[in-house]
C-alpha cells in the first residue's frame, strides 16, 4: 500500500484564490441566492456515547498545516457512529447539481469536467447547495463524479450533453488492460480533487461535515468495459463469465487507486467517506458475493487501517440494488458505518435485517420529489418515523433518498423534502432517545 506524501508547492496559489472564492460564494448566496428559514443548531457537543475514535477538532489542519475552521454541525458524523442525535441528519446525493438554476447557470459557461478539475468552480458548486438550504443540510459532498478514476487510469471519459458519460476506447476485451497504468500515483493524477476538497473545507466555515467519494470497483469496471451507462450491462457481464480472472485482476487494480484515493481525500479534509456501488443490483446474490463485496470490504478495511483509529472518518457505501446484501453489508467486519438503501426496501424490513449494527440512510423514492407537496410531506414523514423508532436499532439513522436527486426536481420540492425531515426528525429524536434509555438494541427479526 502507498503511503501518502502531500505535495506542498500547489497549495499557495490555492490559498489566494480561496479568499476570492469565498468573496464569490458570499456575494453569490447574498445577491441570487433565496434564504430559506434560519434554524440554530442546539448542540454540536459530541455526545459521550461515542462508539469510535475521531479525530479530534484541535489535530484537523490541512496539508499545508494551517487549520481548518472548527465544525459547527457534526449530527451526521454523529449519526454514522451511531451516538445520540437531537434531530434526524440529512442530505441529498447529487445535492449539487442540474435542478438547482445556480448549478445550470455554471454549466453554460463550463464543460462538466472543467468544472471537477478547476478546485475553485468545484468550492463553488459544492457550496451552492448549502447556501440555498441555508441550515437545512447537515453535510456537503464534494462535486466530483466517480469517473475521474478510469481517468487517473489512463482512459479518456467524455460528459456528452444529454446521453452522460462516454469512454471513446472502453476495454473492449482484457488485452486491453494493458492500456491501463501499472502504478498510479493520485497525487500527480488527483491532486485537483484533493485541492478542492481542502479548499471546500476552509470555504464552508465549519457549517457541515464534508463528504468525499469513490465509485467502487464493480461500477467503475462496468463503464470502463461497456464505454458508457447501459441497459443489460452485457459486455461487463460476458466479462466477469468468461474472463473471471482477469476481471479480478481489473477490480484489483480498481481497489488498489481507490484506497489511495480515499486516504488522500481524508488527509486534503473529507470528514466522511461514501463508496458509489450504482451498478450492484445488476450482478444477482452470487456474482455480487464474488465481484463486488470483496473488493467493498478491502476498500473500508484498508482505508481504516492506513487511516489509523486517530484519522479514520466514518465510510458509508450505497450498492443501489443489491437489497440482498444488507445482511453482509451490516456486518461490522464489513468495515462500514453507514449503508445507504434504495427504495426497494421498507423501513421495517431493512431494520429487521440490519439490527441497529450500521446507521442506516436512505430511502425515499427520487420521483416523489416530482409528486407535489401533500405527497412529498406525507411519503416523507412515513419514511423518517420508519427509519426512526422503536427498540429495534431504528435510531442510527440518517435521511436522504434512495438515489441521486432528479434533474427536474423543483428547488421548492427539495425544501419541502429537507423542512419535512427537520420537523418530524426533530419531533422522533424526542422521543426516540428519551424512550430508549435503558433499552437493548437489535431485538427485530423479520
Ligand atoms: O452532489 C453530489 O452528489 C456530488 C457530485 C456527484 C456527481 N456525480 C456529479 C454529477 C457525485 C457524487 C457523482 C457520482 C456518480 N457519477 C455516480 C454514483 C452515483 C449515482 O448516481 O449512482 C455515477 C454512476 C456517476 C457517473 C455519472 N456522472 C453519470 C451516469 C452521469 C450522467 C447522468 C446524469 O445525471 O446526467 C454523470 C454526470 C454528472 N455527475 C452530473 C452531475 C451533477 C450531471 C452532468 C451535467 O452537469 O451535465
Amino acid at each position: 500500500m502507498a503511503s501518502i506524501s502531500m505535495p506542498r508547492l500547489s497549495f499557495s496559489p490555492l490559498l489566494r484564490a480561496l479568499t476570492a472564492v469565498l468573496l464569490v460564494s458570499t456575494l453569490t448566496s447574498a445577491l441570487v441566492v433565496p434564504r430559506v428559514e434560519q434554524h440554530t443548531f442546539s448542540s454540536v457537543t459530541p455526545s459521550s456515547s461515542s462508539v469510535s475514535t475521531t479525530w479530534t477538532e484541535e489535530e484537523q489542519v490541512d496539508p499545508t498545516g494551517r487549520a481548518f475552521p472548527r465544525l459547527k454541525n457534526d449530527l451526521i458524523l454523529r449519526a454514522a457512529r451511531g451516538e445520540e442525535t437531537e434531530r434526524v441528519p440529512v442530505w441529498v446525493m447529487r445535492q449539487a447539481g442540474r435542478y438547482l438554476p445556480e448549478f445550470r447557470k455554471v454549466r453554460e459557461e463550463h464543460e462538466f469536467f472543467e468544472i471537477v478539475r478547476s478546485p475553485e468552480l468545484a468550492t463553488i458548486v459544492t457550496l451552492q447547495p448549502v447556501d440555498r438550504y441555508n441550515n437545512l443540510l447537515d453535510a456537503a459532498i464534494i462535486f466530483s463524479d466517480i469517473l475521474v478514476v478510469p481517468q487517473a487510469l489512463g482512459l479518456v471519459v467524455e460528459m456528452l450533453p444529454g446521453k452522460g458519460p462516454s469512454f471513446p476506447n472502453p476495454l473492449a476485451s482484457p488485452e486491453d488492460m494493458k492500456r491501463l497504468k501499472k502504478k498510479v500515483d493520485v497525487h500527480r493524477e488527483l491532486q485537483y480533487v484533493f485541492d478542492a476538497i481542502t479548499m471546500t473545507r476552509h470555504a464552508l466555515e465549519g457549517r457541515v461535515p464534508l463528504i468525499g467519494f469513490s465509485g467502487a470497483p464493480w461500477t467503475l469496471m462496468a463503464y470502463m468495459v461497456e464505454g458508457g451507462g447501459s441497459k443489460t450491462f452485457s459486455k461487463a457481464k460476458t466479462w466477469i463469465f468468461q474472463h473471471p480472472k482477469e476481471s479480478h485482476e481489473l477490480l484489483q487494480i480498481i481497489t488498489d487507486v481507490s484506497v489511495d484515493y480515499l486516504v488522500a481525500q481524508v488527509h486534503a479534509g473529507a470528514q466522511m467517506l461514501q463508496i458509489f456501488e450504482s451498478w450492484a443490483g445488476e450482478l444477482g446474490p452470487n456474482e455480487f458475493e464474488k465481484f463486488s463485496l470483496p473488493y467493498l470490504i478491502q476498500i473500508a478495511r484498508r482505508v481504516k487501517a492506513e487511516l489509523g483509529p486517530e484519522k479514520a472518518v466514518p465510510m458509508a457505501v450505497f450498492a443501489k440494488g443489491a437489497w440482498f446484501a444488507l445482511h453482509k453489508l451490516s456486518d461490522p467486519s464489513s468495515g462500514f458505518d453507514v449503508v445507504s438503501l434504495d427504495w426497494s426496501h421498507t423501513p421495517a424490513g431493512a431494520k429487521g435485517v440490519s439490527r441497529g449494527r450500521v446507521t442506516l440512510q436512505g430511502n425515499l423514492d427520487p420521483t416523489v420529489l416530482l409528486r407535489g407537496e401533500d405527497a412529498i410531506v406525507k411519503e416523507t414523514e412515513k419514511m423518517v418515523r420508519g427509519f426512526f423508532g422503536g427498540a429495534d436499532g431504528g435510531k442510527k439513522y440518517i435521511a436522504n433518498l434512495g438515489h441521486g436527486i432528479l434533474p427536474d426536481v423543483s428547488v421548492d420540492a427539495m425544501e419541502v423534502f429537507l423542512k419535512t425531515v427537520h420537523r418530524v426528525g426533530r419531533e422522533v429524536a424526542a422521543e426516540g432517545w428519551n424512550e430508549a434509555e435503558g433499552e437493548g438494541e437489535g431485538e427485530a427479526e423479520l
